[in-house]
């Protein structure tokens, strides 16, 4: 079906930062297919870990154990004191802490629906739930009706939250750096607020970091920077390096599904979870979250050099974007694609970049050099 507008490129192999066409043409990549290869394209150690696992077993579903799932629970349970529930993308990881946050807040008044705060601007998916989360309006009406109990509220506007709290409410659910919208970071004090105002009016703190999770921003998890810590959190993207898989985590607390109230066939399956395993330990082992950090703020600063003209450049660790004050994204893009190096427009007047978080600093500094010839070259420069 016609739902993807594509670039005119077919990419056949792809090493570390590197991704080749199929006329062997080398680009460097500063997007990881939207934060998802964070530890390189076909990480030997990924690879690996993926074809010993489906030599031995692929899938017997979940009326069984399985050790690579087992091992995964445990080994995220250690990083975030949280219990995992598996599934397979990003959008149905948001279904099932939206279902958690339903299953949480009980049916005390039968014909109500606990109410969720998001945010405009916030993307969560486009399944009938995770897209009624989303604060997109362009991208929920030719879907109406959504599921019903969302109020979209400002993003990284502490008050505007507040004004929207009430007893109703079983939650409130964030990114912790919005990046669909452009990479936008709130104020400093902004996650401490709304997990106040949690605390005060009873409800979750459902942190979505599907994009900003394991590494990206230069903590495990982006919530790090703010001192406090989520009821639930999503995980996807990166999480199987490039094997479609989700997590939606959860604490004791908030983990309040009881047998037979969720379930997902491929959800946890042995060649995910053993490349998440194998994931896990590449980051670990080759310091990629201290790696992220530093080198985000290289490529904050290679881009302001690249990008003189810009509004602003913006980001944390290796989740960076910048602004300008036209609409010359799209053509950027694609200029700089042709050139080799792949980047996206989450907006007509932003680029962004996220590359994988093994990038080498040479190829980081070949990259921004390029891109900064491709600006100069364009006539909006
Ligand atoms: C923050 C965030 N949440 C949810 C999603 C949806 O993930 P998926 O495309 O795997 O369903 C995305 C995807 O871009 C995202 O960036």
């Amino acid at each position: 079906m016609e739902t993807y507008k594509r670039r005119p490129v077919e990419f056949v192999e792809g090493r570390g930062a590197l991704l080749f066409d199929a006329d062997g043409k080398r680009y460097i990549d500063l997007l990881a297919g939207l934060a998802v290869t964070s530890v390189g394209h076909s990480h030997p150690m990924v690879v690996d870990a993926i074809a010993e696992q489906a030599g031995l077993l692929m899938h017997v579903s979940n009326l069984f154990y399985t050790r690579p799932a087992a091992e995964l629970a445990s080994r995220l349970h250690e990083l975030t004191g949280m219990k995992s529930f598996f599934c397979n993308s990003g959008a149905e990881a948001i279904e099932c802490a939206l279902k958690l946050v339903r299953r949480w807040a009980g049916t005390a008044t039968p014909g109500s629906v606990p109410r969720i705060i998001a945010t405009e601007g916030g993307f969560h998916g486009r399944t009938m739930g995770s897209l009624s989360a989303t604060g997109q309006p362009a991208k929920q009406a030719p879907f109406a009706p959504l599921v019903p109990g969302f109020t979209h509220v400002p993003y990284g506007d502490a008050e505007a939250l507040r004004a929207a709290m009430g007893p109703d409410v079983a939650a409130v659910l964030l990114e912790p750096i919005q990046g669909e919208a452009g990479v936008i970071v709130p104020p400093d004090d902004y996650l401490p607020a709304a997990r106040g105002l949690c605390d005060e009016f009873g409800a979750l703190l459902v942190l979505d970091e599907i994009q900003t999770g394991l590494g990206r921003t230069g903590t495990w998890f982006a919530y790090e920077h703010s001192g406090v810590r989520p009821d639930v959190m999503c995980l996807a993207k990166g999480v199987a390096g490039g094997l479609p898989m989700g997590v939606c985590l959860a604490t004791d607390g908030a983990a309040a599904f009881q047998l037979g109230d969720h379930a997902s066939t491929f959800g946890g399956g042995p060649v995910p979870a053993a490349a998440a395993l194998a994931v896990l330990d590449v980051i670990a082992k080759e310091g990629l979250v201290e790696r992220s950090a530093t080198l985000g703020e290289r490529l904050k600063e290679l881009a302001r050099t690249a990008f003189p003209e810009a509004v602003e450049v913006r980001g944390r660790g290796l989740m960076v974007a910048v602004e300008f004050d036209a609409p010359v994204a799209g053509d950027l893009v694609g200029a700089a694609l042709e050139a080799g190096v792949v980047i996206n427009d989450p907006a007509p007047n932003v680029i962004r970049m996220l590359p994988p978080l093994v990038i080498a600093e040479r190829e980081l500094d070949e990259a921004l050099s390029t891109l900064g010839e491709v600006w100069r070259s364009m006539p909006s420069a």
